[in-house]
């Protein structure tokens, strides 16, 4: 059993210098030639239908990919002005979505699907990303995406059977969770040079972000769910939970969720602390450090 992380631990993880998460992601790379998609069960399907949605749920996690690797690089570029360091780390992340994007499209053809053009929901939300000029903006969007990401693929991971699905599930939980705690530390750089009322707008954004983030499942679930399994309600509670948490967890950041939604969808506030909130956290991300170590559990 692990034991419970102390105070001072969780500041010395907190506090983890750029160099640390460079070099981190310098061990992950080298490590990623090794890492094999299970093709052999590609075809071991219930139905057809669940078949078509793993289709649809494995592309919306393609242009997951797609916007994360642009909006690292774009991001590596500006930062590489004032801290060459943050830089280099901005660019091996984007590289990791860069062969996770390579995976996705190697699993969607073995499993007879292609990569299809976005819906009208999908091809909106990225629209309105990509508009995005603030670092500050960006880095806020890409930490809300990643964190709803690797909770998606979390839960889809307590429901899904299909072997070759559950590897790809797994590929992606363990490595988005890192990236969760990765962009919190990218977060923290940029808001450190972030102007006192730059910070206010921010908040706005982030309770817009957050709503608009709770509501997806809405459109995501008639395309997915029958594939994983997740209700509406059960996938919003889901995000919300994650997204509230994880802001709770780091409260120097300043952000706090919209309370009212909380209550709305019957979250307390001591679920928030719970182990599989912490499922995203920095100790957690210590833990990935090596990705051989990390166990990825469901939700
Ligand atoms: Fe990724
Ligand atoms: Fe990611």
């Amino acid at each position: 059993m692990k034991s419970p992380v102390s105070v001072s631990e969780r500041r010395a993880v907190r506090e983890r210098p750029t160099r640390w998460w460079l070099e981190t992601l310098e061990r992950r790379r080298v490590r990623q030639s090794e890492e094999r998609l299970d093709l052999a069960t590609r075809d071991a399907w219930q139905t057809d239908e669940e078949r078509r949605a793993a289709h649809k749920f494995f592309n919306a996690a393609f242009r997951a990919e797609e916007s994360g690797l642009r909006q690292a690089h774009d991001l590596a570029a500006d930062v590489a002005a004032f801290d060459p360091e943050l830089s280099e780390v901005l660019r091996l992340y984007g590289d990791e979505e860069g062969w996770h994007r390579e995976l996705l499209t190697e699993f969607l053809g073995a499993i007879g699907g292609k990569v299809e053009p976005m819906g009208r929901v999908t091809r909106s939300f990225y629209a309105l990303y990509g508009r995005a000029k603030r670092m500050e903006t960006i880095v806020l969007t890409n930490l809300m995406f990643e964190t709803i990401g690797s909770t998606t693929y979390r839960m889809a991971l307590r429901n899904v059977e299909q072997p070759a699905a559950r590897k790809m599930l797994t590929i992606l939980t363990r490595d988005e969770s890192f990236h969760v705690p990765l962009n919190v530390h990218f977060l923290r750089n940029v808001l450190s040079r972030t102007p006192r009322a730059a910070r206010l707008r921010l908040k706005l954004v982030y309770h817009a972000l957050f709503v608009s983030l709770v509501l997806l499942p809405l459109a995501s679930r008639p395309k997915a769910k029958a594939f994983d399994r997740l209700s509406t309600l059960e996938l919003s509670r889901g995000y919300a939970k994650m997204l509230a948490g994880l802001f709770e967890r780091e409260p120097d950041l300043g952000l706090n969720p919209p309370r009212w939604l909380l209550a709305l969808l019957g979250i307390r506030r001591e679920e928030l602390g719970d182990e599989a909130v912490g499922a995203t956290s920095l100790e957690a991300a210590e833990q990935a450090a090596d990705r051989d170590r990390i166990e990825v559990r469901a939700l």
